[in-house]
Formats: C-alpha cells, structure tokens, sequence
C-alpha cells in the first residue's frame, strides 16, 4: 500500500483528458461559474495533509507547528489548522484579532513575532494570555516588561536571535543575517537573557531563529539552530532553563512542479533540525507559512483578450497584480495552465492583467497551451501570500475565496463590492 504521508504537490488535476482542471473531484469551472472570477480556490485536504506531514515527522518529540497567519490568513484556513492542533505565529494585533475569531481556543498556543510591536498590540496580547512574545529587541523586552507589569500578567518571551546565516533566497525574504533588520544579534542574547532573570513580570520561555522564507535546503536550517543550540547550552550552564526553540519557518516549495515530494522535503527539514538539537529536551516550535498553504491554492482567472503587439502575444486575464503580486514583486514564478485544454501547439506569450502598469504580469515569454477570450486559466501555488497580500489598487474589489473540503466547497469570502470598498471613504 502506498504511504498516505506521500501526495501529490498539488491539489489541481485533469480527472480526463478532455476534462476542466479540478479540486478533487469539484471542476474549477463549476466554481468560476457559481462564484465568478477572479476566484481563489484551496484545498483543505492538502493544507490538513501539510500539517500532518510536520505533526507526522516530529512524533515522539514535544513540538508545536505554529502556522504563520501571514501566509494566508483566512479565518476558515485558520479554524481548520486549530482544530487539528496547530498554534500561530502572528505578527500583528489585527492578525490576533483574526485567531480569536476563529479559534478562540488556539490563544494559548499563539507567538508573537515582529520588529515593531505597539503597546496596544502588546496589551492585547497579553490581556489575551498567548505563549509567548518573539522579542527582537531589547528595548521591546523593556516596553513588555512594562507593561506586564502594569497590566499584572506576565510575559513569556523568546529573544528572536539573528544567528547571522546566510539561506539562499530572494533578497527581500532574507533575513538571518546580521545585516538585516531581523532579531538580536546572538553574541548579546546571554547578556539579556541575563539581565531579564531578576525581573518578576518576565519570564524567558525560550529562544527562537528565523532566517528567511522559501529555502529549498535543509543546511541553512541546522547552521542556524546549531547556534541557538550552543546559546541553549551556555544559558543552561548559568542557570537559565530555556523551555523552548523556536525555529521560525521558512522552508520551500517547488514553484515549477517538478517531482517534488513534500513528505521527503519536511523529513529533510526536520532531521537537520533534529540533528542540530541534540541534546535538548525541551519543546520545539515551528512557524510554516507558505508550505502548508501554497500549494493548496489557485487563482482563477478568465481570459479577457488575446493581443498582439509586433512580435509580442499578450494574454490579458481579469486577474491583475492587485489580486497576485509576486510575480511583480520577487519575480516569482507561478505555473498557469488552461483550465480546459484546446488542441493546438503552446504559444510564446505574456500573460498580464489589466492594471495600468507594465508591472502588471503574471508571466513573461511564457510557453502556454492555446487559449482564446472567454476561457479560463488557473494560476497556481498561489495559496500563500496571494490573497494575503491583494490590494484594491485601481479600485479593484479584491477576489473571492473558495475551500474545497472533501470534494465540497464552502465560500470563505464572499467578493469584495464597490460598497465596501467606499464604505471608509469621507469624500
Ligand atoms: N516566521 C516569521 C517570523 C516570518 O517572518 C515568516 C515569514 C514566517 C515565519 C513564515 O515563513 P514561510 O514558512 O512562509 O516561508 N511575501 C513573501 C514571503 C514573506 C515571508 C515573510 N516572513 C513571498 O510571497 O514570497
């Protein structure tokens, strides 16, 4: 029998030949029907199969997995992952705002992470008792200590330290090198860890790493916690009993589909940390984002024209870079396949949406299968940090979002109407 841990990358399949693009067994073109376009679409068995993939690896070691909001911060998606036992890591009140309304239970296994927390969001936090605060600076550890002990609750806290490793990514979603804006530098972590053991209102839980985001390898991982690890150690030795590593997130999937098998990626992962750990006995945290989700989702976009500009064939879909801005942001890489398939050779062409920026482009000089106005595409992995980070730029309302859970899809979000977008607006 074949391992359930091993599935397929993603969710998105032909069950036919001739068949639409489908979720399961549900078509996508059923759904840009029903709900129209541009529409997200997830699979909620695939982000439960991710979550199970991180759970399944570190059986047998006290571990939590701490989704990263961020990625995709659809309250569905995040009851979803709380009810299998998942905690978060917010960056912000409003992303607290969201786990509490969707999982009010799941507080408590919440961390705090971010360079720029302000008492209100910390008084939030700490009124709503979460796990503990990723502190990133010694100032921050200063205003929560304050504040705890105005408020009479007390604070568990991390030092996120930046261990000064270098991950091979996108420069902008780098960020455990000592130049960055990122954490403490390690060599002053023993010092305030020091110095925060006299203080009632703190208490130091643990220590926690993040170095970037989509790292394809493991290395990077164990260098960084080899050095938590020794800090770990060193602390121990003076009396200062972390129960916690924190090893942030950041692992990576494949953008261009090829055999990718995501069970064999996170036991990579997790041995390498488990490797660099040893020794320690306490918990380990982790903080996925994009592995858990992106490849659960899909933008559905339909094609509003086919144009030629002298040598160049434009596509133009109603999805734009206010809908998905990676492409345009980090030169991202997103597969995007016809939902149904027309006989013909692939074309060389630009796929871009309708925003009045040269910018605005979903793929360049991109080999695509034919299609003609009025058909769909389906932009893939997509399920982080797309809608997460859509816009109404142009005035745009944003998308409307679909999960497929056990072949039935449920709306999550409705699409944005020109009401809500107005609704702020004093003219
Ligand atoms: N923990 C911390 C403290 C983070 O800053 C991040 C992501 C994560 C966890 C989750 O990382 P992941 O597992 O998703 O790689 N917008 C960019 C990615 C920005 C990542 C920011 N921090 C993109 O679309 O590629």
């Amino acid at each position: 029998m074949p391992s359930t841990a091993i599935r397929p990358s993603r969710p998105f399949h032909h069950p036919q030949p001739g068949s639409a693009l489908s979720c399961g067994k549900v078509s996508l073109e059923t759904l840009a029907r029903r709900y129209g376009t541009p529409l997200y679409v997830y699979s909620a068995d695939q982000i439960v199969a991710r979550l199970g993939l991180f759970q399944h690896a570190l059986h047998g070691r006290d571990h939590l997995v701490c989704y990263a909001v961020k990625a995709n911060s659809a309250l569905a998606i995040l009851k979803l992952l709380a009810a299998r036992g998942a905690g978060f890591d917010i960056v912000s009140g409003g992303e607290l705002e969201r786990v509490i309304a969707a999982a009010p239970e799941a507080v408590g296994r919440v961390v705090f992470s971010g360079v720029g927390k302000t008492t209100a969001e910390i008084d939030l936090a700490l009124e709503a008792g979460i796990l503990a605060f990723n502190v990133e600076s010694e100032a921050e550890l200063a205003l929560l200590a304050a504040r705890a002990r105005k408020l009479k609750r007390k604070a568990r806290f991390a030092l996120r330290v930046n261990p000064d490793v270098f991950a091979d990514t996108h420069p902008y979603i780098s960020t455990g090198l000592r130049e960055h804006k990122f954490g403490i530098d390690i060599r002053q972590a023993h010092r305030i860890y020091a110095s925060a053991a006299g203080n009632h209102w703190i208490e130091a839980h643990g220590v926690s790493v993040h170095i970037g985001s989509q790292i394809r390898s493991a290395a990077p991982f164990g260098a960084a916690i080899e050095r938590v690890q020794k800090l770990v150690a060193e602390l121990r030795r003076d009396g200062i009993q972390l129960q916690s590593i924190d090893a942030g997130g950041g692992l990576g999937i494949d953008y261009h589909g090829g055999a990718f098998d995501a069970a064999a990626k996170v036991a990579e992962y997790t041995a390498a940390i488990e490797k660099a750990l040893a020794g320690f006995e306490g918990r380990l945290l982790l903080e996925p984002g994009r592995f858990l989700v992106a490849q659960a989702g899909a933008l559905v976009a339909r094609v509003l024209q086919v144009k030629r500009n002298g040598k160049k064939t434009f596509v133009i879909t109603d999805a734009a870079m206010n809908d998905l801005i990676r492409p345009a942001l980090y030169q991202a890489h997103h597969e995007i396949v016809p939902v149904r398939r027309r006989p013909g050779r692939p074309r060389t062409v630009d796929v871009v949406g309708p925003v009045c920026e040269t910018g605005d482009f979903f793929a360049r000089d991109r080999k695509l299968a034919p299609v003609e106005p009025g058909d769909l595409v389906a932009l893939l992995d997509v399920g982080a940090y797309g809608m997460a980070q859509s816009s109404n730029y142009n005035t745009r309302p944003r998308p409307a979002e679909v999960l497929v859970e056990k072949n039935s899809p449920r709306l999550i979000r409705r699409r944005e109407t020109m009401a809500d977008l107005l609704a702020p607006e004093i003219p």
